[in-house]
């Protein structure tokens, strides 16, 4: 897979989110006047086509959706692509919402490059598709991406590896080892070069050595961000590389793989490096608070999934959805309009402050 944010663009990232909002209660098309004989009926079907459920975030996404979506007065369907056949599930159920008659279908792919075909029949038959946390690629019939800034999520990781190591030790050299995401996911690749953004320069001084030289994304790869590939990989690092000599941090670009790291490290009777993750699931958070794993990213599912609710209400409503970012998210066809949110790095050090409003993680943090 080929992930299209490479490191000129990415800046494009940083620059984009600079500027105000655009597009914000346009008509949708010059010269209309009433934006309701564009849009579609208050009670439309609104399809919500999930992954399989990898991560917390995902999980609380389903309810979410269902609840937001019923609470604006739409109907809705939200679907969940099954653990093993992820792909051709998650595309027999976007077709059968298109057959439904949806107005928009929302979708967390499942595989970025599988469902073009998928993406435009849905736009035959005048429905929207707004990807929803994760680019689809390839296809010129996506219409809007909502997301955290990704490759913003890889920068805060790759800072707070580099501060959490020079907390243990005042100086290096440090040895680390590097892990990404699934490679159909489009979000691995862009959380990885966000990451080597940061460590890139720390490596190539020699102030932080990947003792096992896999610095490729595709060396570092978990299919499926599976804990059992990051743990089966984290143990086969530690008795290639790691016999006699300290682990000092390792890049997890999230939660469930870096447990999984922490479970490998421990089996091994090592000491536990600075470790990296996101999502701030419920058991890393307690694992963060006991002093074992050094950080997380708060992405708070509410919000995301409000802001995508306020992207189906404008489209409802015959407007424009509001973006704030035209210019980073090249799917390979087009550049999609897109609206990120902001992503926030989490330590030990200010978890109460950062899960303050969250009902489910503050109590951890007291
Ligand atoms: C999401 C992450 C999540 C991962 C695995 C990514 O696309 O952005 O939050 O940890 O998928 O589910």
């Amino acid at each position: 897979m080929r992930n299209f944010l490479g490191k000129s663009v990415a800046v494009g990232v940083i620059a984009a989110l600079a500027l105000t909002a655009c597009g914000s209660g346009r008509e949708e098309e010059p010269g209309g006047s009433d934006g309701n004989a564009k849009g579609f009926a208050a009670n439309a079907l609104i399809g919500v086509a999930l992954p399989a459920k990898t991560s917390e975030n995902w999980v609380l996404a389903g309810d979410l959706f269902t609840n937001g979506l019923t609470e604006a007065g739409f109907a809705s369907d939200v679907q969940y692509a099954g653990a093993s056949t992820t792909v051709a599930d998650q595309q027999a159920q976007i077709t059968a919402m298109i057959t439904k008659g949806a107005k928009v279908i929302v979708i967390g792919a499942t595989d970025a490059a599988q469902l073009s075909t998928q993406v435009a029949a849905a736009h035959q038959a005048g429905a929207k598709v707004i990807a929803y946390d994760r680019l689809i690629t390839n296809t010129p019939d996506l219409d809007y991406y909502v997301a955290f800034d990704n490759f913003k999520v890889g920068q805060l990781q790759g800072r707070a590896l580099l501060d959490g190591l020079k907390a243990r030790k005042p100086n290096g050299p440090y040895h680390i080892e590097l892990f990404s995401g699934s490679p159909d996911d489009n979000n691995a690749g862009v959380f990885f070069n966000g990451a080597m953004d940061v460590l890139k320069p720390e490596i190539d001084k020699g102030t932080v050595v990947v003792a096992s030289k896999q610095t490729d994304v595709k060396q570092t790869a978990i299919q499926g961000w599976k804990a059992e590939g990051a743990q089966a990989r984290m143990d086969q690092l530690l008795t290639s590389t790691y016999g006699n000599r300290e682990l000092d941090g390792v890049l997890s670009p999230n939660d469930t793989l870096a447990r999984a790291i922490i479970t490998s490290v421990k089996g091994a009777g090592k000491k536990i490096p600075v470790v990296t993750g996101q999502d701030s699931e419920v058991e890393s958070v307690r694992s963060i608070m006991a002093g074992e794993q050094y950080m997380t990213i708060n992405k708070d599912t509410r919000n995301l999934v409000r802001q995508t609710i306020a992207m189906v209400k404008a489209l409802q409503a015959g407007q424009t959805p509001e973006v704030n970012d035209t210019k980073s998210y090249d799917n390979g066809s087009k550049v999609v309009d897109t609206y990120l949110l902001p992503p926030v790095a989490v330590t030990k050090a200010n978890a109460a402050e950062a899960y303050a409003d969250d009902p489910k993680l503050a109590p951890l943090t007291r």
